[in-house]
């Protein structure tokens, strides 16, 4: 199999049925020996096709010497999803980047509560376990709206009372607010990952609760929108080959390099991935993504190409 740029192969050595419409996919190197450890949170990029990106995160153990996804076989697919539910096979070799992390679990306090909202599970799998093992105080919310389509609660049983299931088939919608106050959230870091609308309402419940640190996983971008704006202008691109690209004033980075012809990849298209990250040479970038720190900001030394513009006319890229 060729696979791009910063994509290694790896081979699919077990699919396995989690609960309805999710599998997980069990990935190892072709030669048998151990992949690197990752960090809890950690996702990776899986090529599928020629140029369809998708991220999963990681659900296995961080040290265990193959990695595990698990995909949700979405009714409404942007594509990613059901190619691997319908094309993918055990044996078959997928093109896989190296972990990374926007979702970092820091184990420096002293109460977590973790929310999961249905698929947004596999991300927390593994972090319930590092704060298990860590001797830390903690409890996972786990919202679904159907107990068969609740992945992992058999791993997750095993951690008994700290661990609320929350099936809307059984028990109607959850009162969240009220749910939160239970566990104790007003005054931990509350890690999340789900749906945006599950994301917005603990959004809200932080900025009420003075003492709740919120840190929280997207599966699409903030609804007050990353891309052009009304007085948005034009400006030039240059690649490191010195090639000028016109971006128009309604068109992102991303839309003018594919425009011309200049390959770029991308996946989620809304800055919240990663990766289409792309090194800044010159020019002063105007950050709309949702991944960069203050920090990475300020310094301007990277962009996400997809959402984030220039301030100015011109940005010379790493391209
Ligand atoms: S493609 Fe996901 S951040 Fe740009």
């Amino acid at each position: 199999m060729v696979v791009g740029k910063g994509f290694t192969p790896l081979v699919v050595h077990e699919i396995r049925q989690e609960a309805d419409r999710v599998a997980s996919f069990e990935l190892a190197r072709p030669d048998g020996g151990p992949l690197p450890p990752w960090e809890p949170g950690a996702h990776v990029d899986v090529l599928l096709g020629d140029d369809l990106v998708r991220q999963y995160s990681l659900c296995s153990a961080p040290t265990d010497s193959t990695w595990r996804i698990a995909v949700l076989h979405e009714e409404v697919s942007r594509g990613g999803s059901t190619w691997l539910h319908e094309r993918i096979r055990a044996g078959d070799t997928l093109g896989v980047g190296a972990p990374r992390n926007n979702f970092a679990l820091d184990l420096g306090g002293q109460r977590y509560v973790f929310v999961a909202g249905g698929i947004g599970i596999t991300p927390l799998v593994p972090m319930v376990a590092a704060a298990d093992a860590a001797g830390k105080d903690w409890t996972l919310l786990y919202l679904g709206t159907n107990g068969s389509r609740m992945a992992f609660t058999e791993v997750l049983r095993a951690y008994g009372s700290k661990v609320v299931l929350h099936r809307d088939s059984d028990s109607g919608v959850i009162d969240l607010e009220s749910a939160l106050d239970r566990l104790g959230a007003a005054d931990a870091a509350v890690y999340a990952c789900g749906p945006a609308g599950l994301l917005a309402a603990i959004e809200g419940y932080a900025a009420r609760h003075e003492g709740c640190r919120v840190v929280l996983e997207r599966f699409t971008a903030d609804p007050d929108g990353t891309r052009a704006r009304e007085g948005d202008s034009a400006f030039v691109v240059e690649t490191s080959d010195g090639t000028e690209i016109e971006v128009g004033a309604d068109e992102s980075i991303l839309d003018a390099l594919h425009r011309t012809g200049i390959p770029a990849l991308s996946s989620c298209q809304e800055g919240i991935c990663g990766t289409c990250e792309t090194t800044v040479l010159a020019g002063v970038p105007d950050h709309r993504d949702q991944l960069l720190s203050e920090e990475e900001r300020e310094a301007g030394d990277t962009m996400m190409i997809c959402v984030s513009r220039c301030e100015g006319d011109r940005l010379v890229l790493d391209i």
